[in-house]
């Protein structure tokens, strides 16, 4: 009796077990063993997944998704929406007026802050998945260097702090690119202003 009980909550346990792993293993860190999940590389990963803005769905399909949340991470805290999201913050949800924090997920990374004569521009991916209209070739190059091979010979980015994001490792630039290549597609922000 008493073997039998003990058998039971035995299977009891075993089976809480198994339904507390089972989202687990079925979520994206299933790939990831207790080794990478210490490293650096990882915990900005995990990290990156927690601050996506609310309000901004990502579409993961055919999307590397470690590489995903390591470029949101790049992304989320690194000042791009500053300039790429306008206004950054929605009504209310501005910190810097000492409300509670709420991202312009409506506007997310479709540019419109302006500088002068200049505009961030619309970084979401275009009808092909393009973020910016860019291959990933050609994001890595505007950024490494400043120029994007759309823009006539010569131009070079003048707000853009390029020399400073350029210089971030290849697969961080990357990672950059499979985040903006999840973020919902948007129409260049209708309302740009300073
Ligand atoms: C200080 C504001 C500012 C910040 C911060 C900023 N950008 Fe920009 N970015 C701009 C502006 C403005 C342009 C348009 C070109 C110019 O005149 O500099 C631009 C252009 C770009 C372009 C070229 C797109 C094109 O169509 O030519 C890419 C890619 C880009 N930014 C990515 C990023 C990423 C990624 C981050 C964060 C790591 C970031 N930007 C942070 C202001 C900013």
């Amino acid at each position: 009796m008493h073997a039998a009980h003990l058998t039971r909550r035995t299977c009891l346990a075993l089976a809480l077990a198994a339904a507390s792993a089972a989202p687990y293993a079925a979520g994206p860190e299933a790939e990831v063993d207790a080794a990478t999940a210490l490293s650096d590389t990882n915990s900005r990963a995990m990290r990156g997944r927690e601050i996506v803005p609310p309000g901004v769905i990502l579409n993961l399909k055919g999307k590397q998704r470690n590489l995903v949340w390591q470029g949101s991470y790049i992304v989320n805290t690194t000042g791009c929406i500053d300039c790429h999201t306008h206004p950054t913050y929605s009504p209310g949800g501005d910190p810097f007026q000492g409300q509670p924090e709420r991202v312009n997920a409506e506007q997310y990374m479709s540019g419109g802050r302006q500088f002068g004569p200049f505009t961030a521009p619309n970084l979401t991916p275009d009808n092909a998945g393009r973020p910016a209209g860019l291959t990933r070739e050609e994001f890595v190059q505007t950024l490494r260097t400043g120029h994007n091979p759309h823009d006539p010979a010569g131009e070079i980015l003048q707000v853009m702090p390029w020399p400073a994001v350029g210089k971030m490792t290849t697969r961080d630039l990357y990672a950059i690119y499979e985040y903006l290549r999840a973020i919902p597609s948007l129409p260049d922000n209708p309302h740009p202003g300073p």
